[in-house]
């Protein structure tokens, strides 16, 4: 398979190891006070001087077709320019599945909620119904941003000694699955904020899962490298070996394959998402989960529900960004680093974002700003209903401050530079986002976690349950799949929901969006959501231009800075000679999607390191 899917997709082994002479349109400013006000939310306010002296530059820097900062981001001819709404999915059928859904009258939540379903069958061992995920949504007509969060939780007789004992019973098994999430997510979002039937919005998942579609380029490498590594337990895991890895003879790309979801897809379109809580499926996944070690009860899955949390905000460079809370740490992390640029392009730094200039002195900066993120991730993030998480303090200006203050311009620092907390010595994600001509949108990320969860495939209806479990701590100092090393705040707890990264985002302006980003890729998920962001509203840039630009990713620890093979080739060794990274080749870091709304139209792009395509109408 490609190295890159391996790396992101697979079951990851752990990770191996800018002076802003800013002007002054890049300060934010608390265009959306009326919104916060409503919804109580932790509104950022800057400094009132520069915020008012910015509000002019803003507007009048709002992002254009025509202007593209970076120099080597020449506008590609084939970008497509929609002009009623446009969806990215990293499956072409799935952005398609957006459209038709559109098209027959529904709303950019009908769609997405098309997509969500659709990438199930597509993109198995990513994303489905036995996983979780959030979705941020942008109703401009109302002025309301609304954050559903339907991630996966412990079941409500967890014991957090049955993972203490083995790495691996977190990763593959009973023990890795949480409470799926995503049905009830997705028809909570349906009801709630869409327009149509669940019957009519699930009928393209259904027409892939039982007329088949070709496999891509992306299936068939990954489902070859996932069948090489599940054969030696394919007895131990029949469901996946059969259903979907083809008893380890993965057919050519383009051979047309048929999905065991489509009867389970028919079921919740008949009776909604009780057919999946209630009932013989929630029977088939417990009996099968608990024969396999796991404490889940029908209980759990019948009183699985969606959180409807107020949406993370903050001001950046004009535009009101609106992102994911609390179980993720993506939009915490991701405000955290916008914050820190931000204090940096006010005080010491010398990049000129606005001149698209990104030299290895950018780089630098960036990965220190993830270091800082990803240091307070570890110490402080949990799941905010079980554990205090200072969201407030992390992602308020004087603490960015006194972060951008502790970053060397000139060199790197070590891992204790970081943080408070040093750890003692002892690619199945999926991102879609949809925008609309009216400025709705959505941006949506969906999990099982690692490449087909626990391996597990619920049996009646070949459900893959995810194993989220693994994105707790399941011991002290013990990384997870992704090399993360986290703290007790997320230490596993009956019902808790385990920490994530996932970032859905979506920027705003003059109350309309008009950029959707997101990502797949574990702790990669923050690191590349900030790039495409940073790309499109700082860079100028395109969507498709975003995504494909080469990306760079620190997550603190392991104390390497990752950079994809273009970046090490032309910034590699000052990177390492200059300012002291440890740097190391990455064949791909994540898979983003993401969207925007210019003055010209709507554009959307799906990004090639995943296969994906964007569509519009
Ligand atoms: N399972 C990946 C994440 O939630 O971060």
């Amino acid at each position: 398979m490609a190295a890159w899917a391996e790396d992101h997709f697979g079951d990851a082994a752990p990770v191996k190891p800018v002076v802003l002479e800013f002007s002054m349109s890049s300060r934010r400013k608390p265009l959306f006070q009326k919104f916060a006000a409503r919804q109580q939310l932790p509104l950022l306010f800057r400094r009132s001087l520069s915020g008012l002296l910015a509000v002019g530059a803003l507007l009048l820097s709002l992002p254009t077709e025509s202007r593209s900062a970076d120099p080597s981001a020449a506008t590609p001819a084939d970008e497509t320019v929609w002009q009623h709404a446009a969806v990215a999915a990293d499956h072409p059928l799935a952005s398609q599945a957006g459209v038709e859904v559109l098209r027959r009258g529904g709303n950019v939540v009908d769609a997405a909620v098309a997509v969500g379903f659709a990438l199930s069958v597509l993109r198995p061992a990513s994303s489905g119904l036995g996983g979780g995920g959030f979705m941020v949504i942008w109703d401009a007509k109302q002025q309301r941003a609304i954050a559903l969060d339907y991630r996966e939780r412990a079941p409500l007789a967890v014991s957090r000694e049955a993972y203490a004992a083995a790495a691996d019973e977190s990763r593959k098994g009973g023990l890795a699955v949480g409470v799926p999430g995503h049905v009830r997510g997705l028809c909570h979002a349906l009801e709630k904020y869409g327009s149509l039937p669940l019957a009519e919005v699930l009928k393209p998942a259904l027409r892939y899962a039982t007329q088949g579609v070709p496999l891509d380029d992306h299936e068939v490498a990954l489902r070859k490298s996932q069948a090489k590594r599940a054969e030696p337990d394919a007895d131990r895991f029949v469901g996946l070996w059969q259903q979907y890895l083809f008893e380890g003879n993965v057919p050519p790309v383009g051979t047309r394959v048929t999905s065991p979801q489509g009867r389970a897809l028919q079921l919740i379109a008949e009776h909604g998402s009780d057919a999946f809580y209630r009932g013989e499926i929630a029977a088939a996944i417990v009996k099968l989960v608990c024969s396999r070690g796991s404490e889940m009860t029908l209980d759990d899955l019948a009183q699985m529900d969606v959180v409807e949390r107020p949406v993370l905000t903050s001001q950046y460079s004009g535009f009101d960004v609106l992102t994911m809370p609390p179980p993720s740490s993506g939009g915490v992390a991701l405000l955290e680093t916008l914050n820190i640029l931000d204090a940096l392009e006010d005080g010491k730094l010398c990049i000129d974002l606005n001149r698209g200039r990104r030299d290895e002195h950018y780089y630098h900066v960036l990965a220190e700003v993830m270091k800082h993120a990803f240091a307070d991730r570890a110490e402080f993030l949990g799941d905010a209903d079980f554990v205090d998480v200072p969201v407030k303090r992390l992602t308020s200006d004087s603490y960015a401050e006194k972060l951008a203050d502790r970053i060397q311009l000139d060199r790197t620092q070590p891992p204790e530079a970081y943080g408070r907390f040093l750890p003692k010595d002892d690619a199945g994600t999926t991102h879609f986002c949809v925008i609309d001509v009216a400025g709705n949108a959505v941006a949506c990320t969906e999990t099982i976690n690692t490449s087909f969860g626990s391996w597990l495939v619920e049996p009646t209806c070949g459900i893959v349950l995810n194993n989220e479990m693994d994105d707790f701590t399941t011991a002290a100092g013990r990384p997870n799949a992704f090399g993360l090393i986290q703290s007790e705040a997320n230490a596993i707890a009956p019902r808790k929901k385990p920490l994530s990264s996932m970032t859905p985002t979506i920027l705003v302006k003059d109350g309309k969006a008009v950029f959707a980003a997101g990502a797949s890729g574990g702790p990669r998920i923050i690191s590349a959501t900030l790039q495409v962001l940073l790309n499109m509203s700082r860079f100028g840039m395109t969507p498709q231009q975003a995504v494909r630009a080469p990306r760079i990713h620190h997550q603190w620890l392991p104390n390497t800075l990752l950079l994809e093979s273009e970046l090490m080739t032309e910034f590699g060794k000052p990177l390492q000679e200059k300012y002291g990274h440890a740097v190391s080749k990455s064949s791909g870091l994540a898979a983003t999607q993401a969207a925007s709304r210019m003055a010209d139209g709507l554009r959307a792009a799906s990004d090639p390191r995943k296969h994906g395509q964007a569509a519009g109408f």
